[in-house]
Protein backbone atom coordinates (compact mmCIF):
# COMPACT_ATOMS: atom_id res chain seq x y z
CA UNK A 1 0.00 0.00 0.00
CA UNK A 2 1.45 3.64 -0.62
CA UNK A 3 -0.21 7.04 0.29
CA UNK A 4 0.46 10.37 -0.61
CA UNK A 5 2.84 12.58 0.48
CA UNK A 6 2.90 15.55 1.91
CA UNK A 7 4.32 17.48 -1.21
CA UNK A 8 2.01 15.55 -3.87
CA UNK A 9 -1.18 16.64 -1.26
CA UNK A 10 -0.19 20.40 -2.06
CA UNK A 11 0.14 20.36 -5.24
CA UNK A 12 -3.09 18.69 -6.02
CA UNK A 13 -5.28 21.42 -7.43
CA UNK A 14 -8.20 23.03 -5.00
CA UNK A 15 -11.73 23.15 -6.04
CA UNK A 16 -12.60 26.61 -7.68
CA UNK A 17 -15.45 29.25 -7.00
CA UNK A 18 -17.24 28.39 -10.10
CA UNK A 19 -16.82 24.28 -9.82
CA UNK A 20 -18.16 25.03 -6.47
CA UNK A 21 -21.39 26.71 -7.81
CA UNK A 22 -21.90 23.89 -10.50
CA UNK A 23 -21.10 21.35 -8.35
CA UNK A 24 -23.34 22.73 -5.75
CA UNK A 25 -26.08 23.45 -8.37
CA UNK A 26 -26.01 20.01 -9.23
CA UNK A 27 -26.58 18.46 -6.24
CA UNK A 28 -29.12 20.62 -4.96
CA UNK A 29 -30.87 19.59 -8.75
CA UNK A 30 -30.62 15.77 -7.43
CA UNK A 31 -31.82 16.34 -3.78
CA UNK A 32 -35.04 18.43 -5.60
CA UNK A 33 -35.29 15.12 -8.17
CA UNK A 34 -35.25 12.97 -5.39
CA UNK A 35 -38.63 15.14 -3.17
CA UNK A 36 -40.84 12.91 -5.06
CA UNK A 37 -39.76 9.97 -3.53
CA UNK A 38 -38.34 11.13 -0.30
CA UNK A 39 -40.82 13.71 1.44
CA UNK A 40 -43.31 11.15 3.13
CA UNK A 41 -40.27 8.38 2.99
CA UNK A 42 -37.12 8.39 4.21
CA UNK A 43 -34.17 7.65 1.78
CA UNK A 44 -32.27 4.29 3.80
CA UNK A 45 -28.82 4.32 4.96
CA UNK A 46 -27.21 3.18 1.90
CA UNK A 47 -27.79 2.80 -1.93
CA UNK A 48 -28.09 -0.22 -3.13
CA UNK A 49 -26.79 -0.56 -6.83
CA UNK A 50 -26.68 2.96 -6.76
CA UNK A 51 -30.17 3.41 -5.84
CA UNK A 52 -31.58 4.43 -1.88
CA UNK A 53 -34.53 2.35 -1.40
CA UNK A 54 -37.73 4.53 0.97
CA UNK A 55 -38.12 3.77 4.24
CA UNK A 56 -39.71 4.91 7.82
CA UNK A 57 -37.98 7.46 9.78
CA UNK A 58 -36.26 4.56 11.70
CA UNK A 59 -32.18 4.21 11.88
CA UNK A 60 -29.63 6.80 12.41
CA UNK A 61 -29.54 8.52 9.70
CA UNK A 62 -32.81 10.19 8.75
CA UNK A 63 -31.83 13.31 9.36
CA UNK A 64 -28.89 13.95 7.24
CA UNK A 65 -31.93 13.76 4.53
CA UNK A 66 -33.70 16.93 5.86
CA UNK A 67 -30.35 18.26 6.00
CA UNK A 68 -30.03 18.27 2.33
CA UNK A 69 -33.35 19.37 1.87
CA UNK A 70 -32.11 22.52 4.11
CA UNK A 71 -29.20 22.96 2.63
CA UNK A 72 -30.55 23.23 -0.92
CA UNK A 73 -33.29 24.93 0.29
CA UNK A 74 -30.68 27.69 1.70
CA UNK A 75 -29.69 27.49 -2.19
CA UNK A 76 -32.33 27.93 -3.98
CA UNK A 77 -35.16 28.92 -2.13
CA UNK A 78 -37.72 26.86 -3.23
CA UNK A 79 -41.30 26.40 -1.76
CA UNK A 80 -41.20 22.78 -2.14
CA UNK A 81 -38.13 22.08 -0.44
CA UNK A 82 -39.35 24.31 2.38
CA UNK A 83 -42.68 22.33 2.38
CA UNK A 84 -40.48 19.32 2.55
CA UNK A 85 -38.68 20.35 5.48
CA UNK A 86 -41.64 21.39 7.68
CA UNK A 87 -43.58 17.73 6.90
CA UNK A 88 -40.28 15.60 7.25
CA UNK A 89 -39.53 17.82 11.01
CA UNK A 90 -43.47 16.75 11.84
CA UNK A 91 -42.11 12.87 11.55
CA UNK A 92 -39.25 14.01 13.25
CA UNK A 93 -41.59 15.31 16.23
CA UNK A 94 -43.70 12.11 16.30
CA UNK A 95 -40.53 10.27 16.32
CA UNK A 96 -39.20 11.54 19.86
CA UNK A 97 -42.91 11.68 20.87
CA UNK A 98 -43.35 8.07 20.37
CA UNK A 99 -39.95 7.07 21.37
CA UNK A 100 -39.48 5.14 18.11
CA UNK A 101 -35.97 3.50 17.30
CA UNK A 102 -34.36 6.52 20.00
CA UNK A 103 -32.33 4.17 22.67
CA UNK A 104 -29.51 5.42 21.21
CA UNK A 105 -27.14 8.34 21.54
CA UNK A 106 -26.95 9.35 17.47
CA UNK A 107 -30.03 11.83 18.55
CA UNK A 108 -27.54 14.78 17.42
CA UNK A 109 -27.23 12.99 13.99
CA UNK A 110 -31.08 12.66 13.80
CA UNK A 111 -31.82 16.07 15.02
CA UNK A 112 -29.26 19.04 14.16
CA UNK A 113 -29.75 18.59 10.75
CA UNK A 114 -33.23 18.15 10.07
CA UNK A 115 -34.89 19.91 13.27
CA UNK A 116 -32.15 22.58 14.94
CA UNK A 117 -31.61 23.41 11.11
CA UNK A 118 -35.08 23.71 10.39
CA UNK A 119 -35.58 26.10 13.36
CA UNK A 120 -32.40 28.16 12.99
CA UNK A 121 -33.48 28.51 8.85
CA UNK A 122 -37.30 29.09 9.05
CA UNK A 123 -37.83 29.62 12.94
CA UNK A 124 -39.83 26.37 12.97
CA UNK A 125 -41.62 26.06 16.74
CA UNK A 126 -42.09 21.74 15.58
CA UNK A 127 -38.15 22.08 15.27
CA UNK A 128 -37.27 23.28 18.12
CA UNK A 129 -39.45 21.32 20.83
CA UNK A 130 -38.37 18.33 18.79
CA UNK A 131 -34.86 18.77 19.50
CA UNK A 132 -35.13 19.71 22.39
CA UNK A 133 -36.97 16.66 23.37
CA UNK A 134 -34.01 14.92 21.45
CA UNK A 135 -31.57 16.89 23.06
CA UNK A 136 -33.55 15.53 26.92
CA UNK A 137 -33.14 11.93 25.83
CA UNK A 138 -29.58 12.07 25.01
CA UNK A 139 -28.41 13.50 28.50
CA UNK A 140 -30.14 10.81 29.83
CA UNK A 141 -27.62 8.40 28.65
CA UNK A 142 -24.99 9.89 30.49
CA UNK A 143 -23.27 7.62 32.94
CA UNK A 144 -22.14 9.89 35.77
CA UNK A 145 -19.44 7.32 37.48
CA UNK A 146 -17.75 7.09 33.86
CA UNK A 147 -18.19 10.27 32.23
CA UNK A 148 -19.78 10.25 28.88
CA UNK A 149 -23.14 9.12 26.37
CA UNK A 150 -23.31 5.48 26.04
CA UNK A 151 -23.47 5.05 22.23
CA UNK A 152 -25.75 2.14 21.75
CA UNK A 153 -27.68 -0.52 23.29
CA UNK A 154 -29.56 -0.30 27.06
CA UNK A 155 -27.81 1.60 29.97
CA UNK A 156 -27.61 -1.58 31.81
CA UNK A 157 -26.38 -3.93 29.59
CA UNK A 158 -23.29 -5.81 30.88
CA UNK A 159 -21.26 -5.54 28.01
CA UNK A 160 -22.42 -2.30 26.18
CA UNK A 161 -20.49 0.70 28.42
CA UNK A 162 -18.78 2.24 26.13
CA UNK A 163 -19.08 5.41 23.77
CA UNK A 164 -17.69 6.01 20.28
CA UNK A 165 -16.07 8.46 18.60
CA UNK A 166 -18.94 9.21 16.27
CA UNK A 167 -20.60 10.73 19.32
CA UNK A 168 -19.11 14.21 19.26
CA UNK A 169 -20.84 15.04 16.34
CA UNK A 170 -23.93 14.18 18.45
CA UNK A 171 -23.33 16.99 21.26
CA UNK A 172 -23.58 20.30 19.02
CA UNK A 173 -27.40 19.04 19.81
CA UNK A 174 -26.72 19.82 23.69
CA UNK A 175 -24.91 22.81 23.28
CA UNK A 176 -27.80 24.43 21.69
CA UNK A 177 -30.19 22.90 23.85
CA UNK A 178 -28.33 25.17 26.69
CA UNK A 179 -27.67 28.32 24.33
CA UNK A 180 -31.64 27.78 23.41
CA UNK A 181 -32.98 27.45 27.15
CA UNK A 182 -30.40 28.90 29.32
CA UNK A 183 -30.11 25.72 31.01
CA UNK A 184 -26.56 24.24 31.73
CA UNK A 185 -27.37 20.87 32.17
CA UNK A 186 -26.91 19.85 28.58
CA UNK A 187 -23.69 22.08 28.04
CA UNK A 188 -22.20 19.97 30.77
CA UNK A 189 -22.75 16.75 30.15
CA UNK A 190 -21.02 17.65 26.35
CA UNK A 191 -18.43 18.88 28.22
CA UNK A 192 -18.31 16.05 30.52
CA UNK A 193 -18.41 13.46 27.51
CA UNK A 194 -15.83 15.47 24.96
CA UNK A 195 -13.16 15.48 28.07
CA UNK A 196 -13.46 11.78 28.32
CA UNK A 197 -14.10 11.17 24.76
CA UNK A 198 -10.92 12.77 24.25
CA UNK A 199 -8.76 11.76 26.41
CA UNK A 200 -9.23 8.34 25.65
CA UNK A 201 -10.24 7.91 21.72
CA UNK A 202 -7.22 9.63 20.81
CA UNK A 203 -3.79 7.24 20.81
CA UNK A 204 -0.41 8.48 20.99
CA UNK A 205 -0.13 8.88 16.84
CA UNK A 206 -3.36 10.65 16.64
CA UNK A 207 -4.59 7.86 15.51
CA UNK A 208 -7.82 6.86 16.64
CA UNK A 209 -10.15 4.15 18.72
CA UNK A 210 -13.64 4.11 16.99
CA UNK A 211 -15.19 2.47 20.22
CA UNK A 212 -13.68 2.83 24.38
CA UNK A 213 -14.91 0.46 27.14
CA UNK A 214 -14.96 1.77 30.89
CA UNK A 215 -15.20 -0.20 33.71
CA UNK A 216 -18.77 -0.23 34.73
CA UNK A 217 -18.34 -0.52 38.71
CA UNK A 218 -15.44 2.00 38.60
CA UNK A 219 -16.22 4.14 35.94
CA UNK A 220 -12.32 4.08 35.02
CA UNK A 221 -11.26 3.50 31.42
CA UNK A 222 -10.72 0.10 30.23
CA UNK A 223 -9.96 -0.66 26.84
CA UNK A 224 -10.51 0.25 22.98
CA UNK A 225 -11.72 -1.99 20.30
CA UNK A 226 -13.08 -1.10 16.64
CA UNK A 227 -16.37 -2.21 15.45
CA UNK A 228 -16.46 -0.40 11.87
CA UNK A 229 -12.57 -0.41 11.20
CA UNK A 230 -10.50 -3.27 10.09
CA UNK A 231 -8.86 -3.90 13.40
CA UNK A 232 -9.02 -2.94 16.86
CA UNK A 233 -5.55 -1.22 16.24
CA UNK A 234 -5.83 0.66 12.97
CA UNK A 235 -7.95 3.67 12.31
CA UNK A 236 -11.17 3.15 10.61
CA UNK A 237 -11.61 6.25 8.15
CA UNK A 238 -14.69 7.79 8.89
CA UNK A 239 -13.73 7.56 13.14
CA UNK A 240 -10.99 9.41 12.49
CA UNK A 241 -12.52 11.44 10.01
CA UNK A 242 -15.64 12.17 13.13
CA UNK A 243 -12.44 13.13 15.11
CA UNK A 244 -11.99 15.88 13.22
CA UNK A 245 -14.67 17.25 12.87
CA UNK A 246 -15.56 16.58 16.30
CA UNK A 247 -12.71 18.44 17.60
CA UNK A 248 -13.42 21.37 15.79
CA UNK A 249 -17.00 21.47 16.78
CA UNK A 250 -15.53 21.23 19.79
CA UNK A 251 -13.47 23.99 19.63
CA UNK A 252 -16.29 25.79 18.17
CA UNK A 253 -18.33 26.02 21.76
CA UNK A 254 -15.40 25.53 23.63
CA UNK A 255 -12.44 27.47 22.80
CA UNK A 256 -9.86 25.30 24.57
CA UNK A 257 -6.50 25.57 23.18
CA UNK A 258 -5.54 22.17 24.35
CA UNK A 259 -8.18 21.28 21.74
CA UNK A 260 -6.57 22.33 18.80
CA UNK A 261 -2.93 20.16 18.43
CA UNK A 262 -5.68 17.49 19.08
CA UNK A 263 -7.64 18.65 15.87
CA UNK A 264 -4.21 19.39 14.06
CA UNK A 265 -3.10 15.76 15.30
CA UNK A 266 -5.65 13.67 14.04
CA UNK A 267 -6.13 15.96 11.17
CA UNK A 268 -2.89 15.31 10.46
CA UNK A 269 -3.06 11.31 10.25
CA UNK A 270 -5.61 11.35 8.29
CA UNK A 271 -3.89 13.34 5.44
CA UNK A 272 -0.76 11.29 5.62
CA UNK A 273 -2.97 8.07 5.22
CA UNK A 274 -4.71 9.25 1.71
CA UNK A 275 -4.08 7.85 -1.37
CA UNK A 276 -3.19 9.25 -4.77
CA UNK A 277 -6.66 11.32 -5.63
CA UNK A 278 -6.92 11.87 -2.16
CA UNK A 279 -10.36 9.92 -1.17
CA UNK A 280 -9.60 7.05 1.67
CA UNK A 281 -10.17 3.67 1.82
CA UNK A 282 -12.75 2.48 4.40
CA UNK A 283 -9.88 2.25 6.83
CA UNK A 284 -6.21 4.13 6.84
CA UNK A 285 -4.59 1.17 7.42
CA UNK A 286 -5.57 0.87 3.11
CA UNK A 287 -3.55 2.41 0.52
CA UNK A 288 -3.03 2.34 -2.94
CA UNK A 289 -2.27 -1.06 -4.49
CA UNK A 290 -4.98 -2.21 -2.03
CA UNK A 291 -8.08 -4.18 -3.23
CA UNK A 292 -10.13 -2.58 -0.49
CA UNK A 293 -13.50 -0.26 -0.85
CA UNK A 294 -13.18 3.54 -0.27
CA UNK A 295 -15.11 5.59 2.37
CA UNK A 296 -15.54 8.49 0.13
CA UNK A 297 -17.95 10.05 3.11
CA UNK A 298 -14.48 9.99 5.53
CA UNK A 299 -13.07 12.84 2.69
CA UNK A 300 -16.68 14.89 3.05
CA UNK A 301 -17.00 14.54 6.76
CA UNK A 302 -13.07 15.68 7.13
CA UNK A 303 -13.11 18.53 4.48
CA UNK A 304 -16.34 20.29 6.76
CA UNK A 305 -14.18 19.69 9.76
CA UNK A 306 -11.10 21.18 8.66
CA UNK A 307 -13.65 24.62 6.90
CA UNK A 308 -15.39 24.96 10.53
CA UNK A 309 -11.67 24.48 12.30
CA UNK A 310 -10.03 27.27 10.03
CA UNK A 311 -12.34 29.60 11.11
CA UNK A 312 -10.67 29.47 14.69
CA UNK A 313 -6.99 29.45 13.53
CA UNK A 314 -3.99 31.64 12.83
CA UNK A 315 -4.21 33.01 9.74
CA UNK A 316 -1.39 30.59 8.08
CA UNK A 317 -2.82 26.98 9.60
CA UNK A 318 -6.12 28.47 8.56
CA UNK A 319 -5.17 28.70 5.02
CA UNK A 320 -3.65 25.82 5.17
CA UNK A 321 -6.69 23.99 5.90
CA UNK A 322 -8.77 25.34 3.89
CA UNK A 323 -6.86 24.87 1.34
CA UNK A 324 -6.47 20.99 1.67
CA UNK A 325 -10.51 20.57 2.45
CA UNK A 326 -10.49 22.55 -1.23
CA UNK A 327 -8.76 19.97 -2.54
CA UNK A 328 -10.53 17.13 -1.21
CA UNK A 329 -13.22 18.73 -2.29
CA UNK A 330 -12.39 19.16 -5.67
CA UNK A 331 -11.24 14.98 -5.45
CA UNK A 332 -15.18 14.05 -4.67
CA UNK A 333 -16.56 16.28 -6.89
CA UNK A 334 -14.41 15.64 -10.36
CA UNK A 335 -14.09 11.72 -9.47
CA UNK A 336 -17.41 10.58 -7.25
CA UNK A 337 -20.33 13.04 -7.07
CA UNK A 338 -22.93 11.78 -9.50
CA UNK A 339 -23.39 13.63 -12.57
CA UNK A 340 -25.93 11.22 -14.50
CA UNK A 341 -29.29 10.76 -12.24
CA UNK A 342 -29.77 7.61 -14.11
CA UNK A 343 -26.59 5.84 -12.39
CA UNK A 344 -27.87 6.80 -8.82
CA UNK A 345 -29.76 8.91 -6.88
CA UNK A 346 -27.43 9.91 -4.68
CA UNK A 347 -25.06 12.67 -4.44
CA UNK A 348 -21.48 10.99 -3.74
CA UNK A 349 -20.75 7.14 -5.44
CA UNK A 350 -18.14 4.99 -3.42
CA UNK A 351 -19.01 5.38 0.39
CA UNK A 352 -18.25 2.40 3.18
CA UNK A 353 -20.99 2.48 5.71
CA UNK A 354 -19.98 -1.23 7.14
CA UNK A 355 -17.42 -3.54 5.59
CA UNK A 356 -16.72 -6.59 7.92
CA UNK A 357 -13.79 -8.04 7.84
CA UNK A 358 -11.42 -11.12 9.66
CA UNK A 359 -11.37 -8.80 13.44
CA UNK A 360 -13.69 -6.46 13.21
CA UNK A 361 -17.41 -7.07 14.90
CA UNK A 362 -19.59 -5.04 12.59
CA UNK A 363 -22.19 -6.97 9.81
CA UNK A 364 -21.62 -6.31 6.35
CA UNK A 365 -23.60 -3.72 4.24
CA UNK A 366 -23.72 -0.53 2.20
CA UNK A 367 -19.81 -1.02 0.66
CA UNK A 368 -18.63 0.82 -2.29
CA UNK A 369 -22.23 2.37 -2.37
CA UNK A 370 -24.02 5.77 -1.55
CA UNK A 371 -24.05 6.64 1.77
CA UNK A 372 -26.93 9.47 3.39
CA UNK A 373 -24.20 10.76 5.54
CA UNK A 374 -21.73 11.06 2.76
CA UNK A 375 -23.91 12.80 0.37
CA UNK A 376 -25.26 15.46 3.31
CA UNK A 377 -21.60 16.20 4.26
CA UNK A 378 -21.05 16.43 0.57
CA UNK A 379 -23.27 19.37 -0.07
CA UNK A 380 -22.66 20.89 3.82
CA UNK A 381 -18.87 21.17 2.37
CA UNK A 382 -19.91 22.73 -1.20
CA UNK A 383 -22.27 24.93 1.08
CA UNK A 384 -19.44 25.90 3.36
CA UNK A 385 -17.38 26.76 0.32
CA UNK A 386 -19.73 29.14 -1.21
CA UNK A 387 -21.20 31.11 1.81
CA UNK A 388 -20.24 32.17 5.47
CA UNK A 389 -22.78 29.25 6.11
CA UNK A 390 -24.72 29.57 9.45
CA UNK A 391 -23.86 26.02 10.61
CA UNK A 392 -26.59 23.56 11.65
CA UNK A 393 -24.48 21.93 14.06
N1 LIG B 1 -22.09 6.73 13.19
C1 LIG B 1 -22.07 5.50 12.49
C2 LIG B 1 -21.18 5.50 11.31
O1 LIG B 1 -20.43 6.42 11.08
O2 LIG B 1 -21.23 4.52 10.59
Amino acid sequence: MSWVTDRELAKKPEISEAEVAKALDGACGQVIRNLTDFTDKFPRAYSEDGFYPGGKNVDWTTGFWTGEIWLAYERTGEKRLRDAGEKQMDSFLNRIQQKIDVETHDLGFLYSPSCVAGYKLIQSQTGRKAALMAADALIGRFHEKGEFIQAWGSLDAPDNYRLIIDCLLNLPLLYWATEETGEKKYQEVAQKHIHTALANVIRDDFSTWHTFFFNRETGEPDHGATCQGYRDGSAWARGQAWGIYGTAIGYRYTRREDYIPIFEGVTDYFLRHLPEDLVPFWDLEFGDGDDQPRDSSSAAIAACGMLEMAKYLEEEKAKHYRGIARRLVKALADGYAVTDPAVSNGLVLHSTYSNHSPYNTCNHYGVDECNIWGDYFYLEALTRLSKDWNVYW
